[in-house]
């Protein structure tokens, strides 16, 4: 599985910590910057990970910034793309298993690597339920359809 990973310098610490965490569970990872603590803007990278699930350039995606809020509003932007901000491992898990979140997103600042390490396993190892959470998330899509520029 090939995942968009990308940071602003509040989440770039966590995001050298997780990578070498998702190749323990052999993902492949496509590491979008930025690279260093440098002040940078996060729509500049949150936008090229999402694009890359957005577009099935990449199947998954990881985001990370000081909060977590900065990216996930320029994940949900994405067509497509269904990006939950998770704090701890119940919500990683609900929102793989209720919302089939194709991206995932941590605030830098707000979690210890051993708690970022976990959501991470268990983001990946669980899988949608379907049934009637598919029907809301057709309903998504149709809101993309009708409010979405393209
Ligand atoms: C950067 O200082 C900070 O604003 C950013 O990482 C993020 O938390 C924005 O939502």
């Amino acid at each position: 599985m090939i995942v968009a990973i990308g940071c602003d310098h509040a989440g770039v610490a966590l995001k050298n910590a997780v990578l070498p965490e998702l190749e323990k569970l052999s993902l492949s990872c496509e590491d979008v910057g930025t690279k260093d603590e440098e002040s940078v803007d996060y729509p500049d990278f949150g936008a090229k990970a999402a694009e890359m699930v957005s577009s099935g350039k990449a199947e998954r995606g990881i985001l990370i910034c000081g909060t977590g809020i900065g990216m996930s509003i320029v994940a949900n932007k994405f067509r497509g793309v269904r990006a939950a901000l998770c704090h701890d491992v119940n919500s990683a898990r609900m929102s793989r298993l209720h919302n089939d979140a194709n991206m995932l997103i941590l605030p830098g600042r707000a979690l210890d690597n051993k708690t970022a390490f976990e959501i991470v396993r268990v983001w990946f190892e669980t899988a949608f339920e379907g049934g009637r959470h598919q029907r809301r998330l057709d309903k998504i899509k149709a809101i993309e359809d009708k409010y979405l520029c393209r």
